[in-house]
């Protein structure tokens, strides 16, 4: 057989193949699925590139899946042409990546990565709650979790709850249970049931007097004490209704400046943890475009801020930020409200922000593609130009 044929043979049967691991599903899908299958889907627009670029990832998870012999079957749906398949996941926007399991839906709202999707999919369509059953298994599981929430006791009402909170929360981090002689001994706990979370390699028994309900503590404490924050981590730990206090990086290399911050910050959060861990999140940052659109204005890096995602505000420093003290003075005041809010979600603040970003996409366009921009931009000047010209000629 001459190359070209072999080659179009293992094309046709490679396309074959990934079509094999991904299946193309429209509305009546509502009607044919089957309950007890469990699905991960991806709802794209066909003029969506963000969903292109998506597609070798979904490739792969099909076949991965597969090989594996997962029972998570892999579907994509263009959600422009099954409007009913769309309106049952409620798909706003593109691509929108969400797992049917059972009778429940999962938003997925993670980085658009291979490892990050097939985690999420092996977390939520296995057993919600995991059972440990011996110290080996615990400590297998702690050394590859940075966050466990763990029930501790026989059946009651508060493991009803716990269930009932996995169900929903497993989209974010990983419940198991397990019986007390399984945990360490350094594990001390005053009663039972219990639940327990461990992080930061510390745990913290819940209670309802000073955590509130379950289902609010288990999203304010579910993401690190202190890490590397992206803008999708960011985005989502204003759910837990806390601030966030960063140290601004440069992208590249860190000078030795940047490290020194870091360290200082890394150092009075685990000191101080009893007096912060309730009010912060802490981290650092690096590529800053999401926080130079909230303060609109570039920032210093290194620096630091703390945010306030539920209401778009952030709190500077007075001064530099260069000593423990100061960094303490800086937090202390952001809690007692010595230090003003700024920003915010009101309307100047939108308006404000809204015109900072049209300029910041104005000067972006006339510095990559300057002439472009110019005829872009004098075109509509010109004929409002021709119009208002024709409009206000005396007529005679
Ligand atoms: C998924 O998330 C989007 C955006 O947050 C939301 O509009 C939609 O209703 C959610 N879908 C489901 C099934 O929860
Ligand atoms: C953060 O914003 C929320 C919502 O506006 C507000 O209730 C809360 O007091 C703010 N926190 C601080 C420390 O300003």
């Amino acid at each position: 057989m001459d190359t070209r044929r072999t080659l179009i043979f293992s094309a046709v049967l490679l396309a074959t193949l990934t079509s094999a691991f991904v299946e193309e599903l429209d509305d009546s899908f509502l009607t044919t699925r089957t309950v007890d299958d469990s699905w991960i889907i991806k709802f794209y627009a066909p003029w969506c590139s963000l969903c292109k670029q998506l597609d070798p990832v979904w490739h792969q998870i099909g076949s991965e899946l597969k090989s594996l012999g997962s029972p998570v079957k892999v579907g994509k749906c263009d959600a422009t042409a099954n409007i009913g398949l769309a309106k049952e996941f409620r798909v706003k926007g593109y691509p929108a990546i969400l797992m049917w399991k059972k009778h429940l839906k999962y938003n997925y709202s993670g980085p658009r990565t291979r490892d990050a999707i097939l985690d999420f999919t092996h977390r939520v369509s296995g057993p919600v709650v995991r059972s440990l059953n011996s110290l080996q298994i615990f400590q297998h599981a702690i050394s590859r979790h940075d966050i466990m929430f763990v029930y501790v006791g026989a059946t009651s009402p508060l493991k009803g709850n716990f269930m009932s909170v996995a169900e929903e929360l497993v989209v974010h981090t990983h419940f198991f249970s397990a019986a007390r002689d399984v945990l360490p001994k350094d594990v001390s706990l005053s009663s039972l049931p219990t639940v327990l979370l461990f992080k930061d390699t510390t745990f913290h028994t819940y209670t309802e007097e000073n955590d509130g309900d379950l289902r609010s503590w288990v999203n304010r404490e579910r993401f690190p004490y202190f890490s590397k924050i992206d803008s999708f981590a960011l985005y989502a730990m204003g759910e837990s209704g806390k601030l966030v206090a960063l140290v601004l990086l440069e992208e590249r290399s860190l000078c030795e400046e940047s490290e020194r911050l870091k360290d200082l910050l890394r150092k009075v959060t685990s000191e101080q943890r009893h007096m912060y861990s309730r009010h912060f999140y802490f981290g650092f940052m690096t590529g800053n475009d999401y926080i130079k659109g909230l303060i609109m204005s570039d920032v210093i890096e290194p620096s630091f801020v703390v945010v306030n995602l539920s209401n778009d505000g952030y709190f500077l420093p007075h001064v530099p930020v260069k000593t423990e003290r100061q960094l303490r003075d800086f937090l202390d005041g952001v809690v007692d409200g010595g230090v003003q809010c700024q920003g915010g979600n009101n309307v100047v603040q939108r308006i404000k922000r809204l015109i900072y970003e049209a300029k910041a996409m104005l000067t972006l366009l006339f510095t990559q593609v300057p002439l472009l921009s110019f005829f872009l931009l004098s075109f509509p000047l010109a004929i409002a130009a021709a119009f208002f010209y024709l409009c206000c000629k005396p007529h005679k």
